[in-house]
């Protein structure tokens, strides 16, 4: 789809995206580089990066992949370096990198919810801190959360424990360098988002929802969607927004099961009215 941003919003920028060799990371990658910023993707695959740089280069975005993973500090210095020498500075920070698989509670040792922590939690700050330098002459972080910590989630105690750290995070760094800095530092909450790793891994509604496209909201949504939410926040509309997560997932997190239906309802509140207005004042409700 077309974006409805104009096409030079981010012009002379630069951002570096961890996770930006595929999915949503890789997406917001192509736009932010479509919309004029020089790019910098991190992820631990070299084929997967190479691709991903090729298909950037291929849109005429000057691109560049550093290998690297965000739970080794030794690489994230080493992007950041990369960075700095190939661009000259650092104005866009986006954590996208994560990790997530289901398992039940009871069967998910220490090590696997200290791992999907390390990546997701403990990866976005020390990215953060070690961007931190570079960002402090103006830039913004985003911070790529979910919805499932918003309630609860089946099977994923790690991951959600992991995202609620992230949006602490997003907010605690919009206090601090928001104030001190002016860095604005925001998250994307995204919901259930086709042809992504997490949906192909996660989403075992995924069926369900693919089946409603019809319905008005309650669906998939796109990468794009998540992308235009990042443009949104990295570009000067966004100006005014400091330490917010974004949740971009159709109000899918907000439902809840319909225990009635519309004409169940008016019928029952009618009736309901009726009998309030009729009973005698000062009777108590429980002798209606
Ligand atoms: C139970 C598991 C497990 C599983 C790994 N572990 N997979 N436990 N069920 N399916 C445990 C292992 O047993 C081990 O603990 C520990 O986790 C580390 O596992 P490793 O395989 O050594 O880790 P590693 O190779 O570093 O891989 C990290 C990973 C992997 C997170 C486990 O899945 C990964 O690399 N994922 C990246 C891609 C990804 O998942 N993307 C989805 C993001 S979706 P022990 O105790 O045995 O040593 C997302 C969006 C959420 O975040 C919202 C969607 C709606």
């Amino acid at each position: 789809m077309e974006s409805p941003f104009k096409g030079a919003i981010l012009k002379g920028k630069v951002g570096l995206l961890t996770g930006g060799g595929s999915g949503i990371g890789y997406e917001i990658a192509a736009e932010l580089g479509k919309h004029g910023a020089s790019i910098v993707i991190m992820g631990r695959r070299k084929h997967v990066l190479d691709s991903a740089v090729s298909a950037l280069r291929s849109l005429g975005i000057d691109a560049i992949g550093v290998e690297g993973d965000v739970r080794k500090k030794e690489d994230t210095v080493r992007v950041v370096d990369a960075t700095i020498k190939q661009f000259g500075k650092l104005d866009i920070l986006v954590n996208a990198a994560a990790g997530n698989f289901l398992v039940p509670a009871e069967d998910l040792s220490p090590n696997g919810f200290r791992t999907v922590m390390d990546i997701d939690a403990v990866g976005t700050f020390t990215m953060c801190h070690v961007a931190f330098p570079y960002l402090k002459k103006g830039g913004i972080i985003i911070n790529i959360s979910a919805t499932l910590h918003l309630t609860a989630t089946w099977y994923q105690i790690h991951a959600s424990a992991a995202k609620a750290a992230v949006d602490s995070l997003t907010r605690s760094l919009a206090l601090e360098w928001g104030t001190d800095y002016g860095i604005r530092v925001n998250g994307i909450a995204p919901g259930p988002i086709d042809d992504t790793t997490g949906a192909s891994k996660l989403i075992t509604e995924e069926v369900n929802l693919k089946k409603q496209q019809d319905s008005a909201l309650y669906r998939m949504g796109e990468k794009w969607d998540i992308a235009m939410a990042a443009l949104y926040l990295a570009s000067d509309a966004g100006k005014y927004v400091n330490g917010v997560t974004l949740v971009v997932d159709g109000g899918i997190w907000l439902s809840s099961p319909r225990h009635m239906s519309k004409d169940e309802v008016k019928q029952l509140s009618k009736t309901v009215e009726k009998r309030s207005r009729d009973a005698p004042v000062g009777v108590p409700k429980s002798n209606l």
